[in-house]
């Protein structure tokens, strides 16, 4: 029997051809709908392998709802939607899609600074509606971003990049991360420092730190009490890292000029949500990676890890560094 593979979401039929030979291939049969809960369930009673989204959530329920699961992979760099220490217990690969995604999510990151610096959507808008009558000296004006300081909240290979796309602005980098990175500092004149000075100094505070349970809520209402009043706050990495309550109040209190996000505490939002009627938020749909370049790349990285494992050999990019290829898989 061919083993068999599980894709929590309709992928281009090219991508996975190649692989329907050797496997059984079986994808959820909507682009833009989720696999719910008790579908990927059953789908993960019979997966050698898993293919999952950062929507799905891979439970230890999903991981041992079968016996026979030896990977799941996962279309992100982000990886907090599993459960990789149940993974790991049970001796199953966890992959994820790193450095492939890295260039492309620092221009997405670096945009929605500039959208929101800028004031882009706004403008946009008001032209599209109709309302540009005259040229005026401060219409929709902006802040510049050129020489301004950016305070970057995770400099791993995206925080990297997004501070080299700084470096051509002439800005003064700040970063704070778990680890300090000596390379970076010589290379792109980043500048470490702690959390607060960080917060305090930034004229454009970007959070690119992964979600952990020691980044759950780290931007608090203090946080954002401390930040520059015409500081511009952008999150690229994901929602629950910032108490959204207290964005949504920080920015209608005027404590800080306006925010870009690509991520929020609960995704998708609806057209309701409250950030949604701020004229100073730029809100984008979670697409930090979504190029078709980049995209295509992501899911052909999660078909390699997965024949991978399969085949009993080490896949490219595993999350669980303690996991082992099985012998005779
Ligand atoms: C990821 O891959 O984790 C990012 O959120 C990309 O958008």
């Amino acid at each position: 029997m061919k083993p068999y593979i599980y894709i929590t979401r309709k992928l281009p039929e090219a991508v996975v051809e190649s692989i329907r030979q050797t496997y059984e291939v079986k994808m959820w049969e909507h682009e833009d709908i989720p696999v719910p809960k008790e579908v990927l369930f059953s789908e993960a009673q019979k997966a050698d392998a898993l293919l999952t989204m950062l929507s799905d959530q891979i439970d230890e329920e999903i991981l041992t709802a079968g016996n026979q699961l030896k990977v799941v992979a996962n279309l992100a760099v982000g990886f907090d939607n599993i459960d990789v220490k149940t993974a790991s217990r049970l001796g199953i690969a966890v992959c994820n899609t790193p450095d492939v995604l890295t260039d492309t999510t620092a221009d997405l990151t670096f945009a929605l600074l500039m959208a929101a610096a800028r004031r882009i959507v706004e403008a946009a808008e008001f032209v599209k509606e109709g309302n540009w009558k005259s040229w005026s000296p401060l219409l929709l004006a902006g802040h510049d971003i050129h020489h301004k300081t950016i305070g970057i909240v995770g400099m791993g290979k995206i925080g990297e990049t997004v501070a080299k796309r700084a470096t051509g602005f002439d800005m003064n980098i700040l970063y704070h991360n778990r680890t300090r990175k000596p390379e970076i500092e010589q290379k792109l004149g980043a500048v470490f420092t702690s959390f607060e000075e960080l917060v305090e100094k930034s004229d454009f505070l970007v959070c690119l730190t992964p979600l952990t349970p020691e980044t759950k809520n780290l931007f608090t209402r203090d946080v954002f009490k401390k930040m520059k009043q015409s500081a511009i706050f952008l999150n690229a990495s994901r929602g629950p890292v910032i108490d959204e309550q207290a964005l949504y109040d920080a920015l209608v209190a005027g404590e800080i000029a306006g925010a870009g996000l690509d991520v929020f505490e609960k995704e998708p939002i609806n057209a309701e949500h409250p950030l949604l009627t701020l004229p100073n938020v730029v809100a984008l749909p979670h697409i930090g990676s979504s190029s078709v370049e980049t995209r295509t790349d992501m899911m052909k990285l999660c078909i390699d890890n997965i024949t991978a494992v399969l085949d009993g050999t080490e896949p490219k990019t595993l999350v669980n560094k303690d996991w082992k290829p099985l012998v005779n898989a």
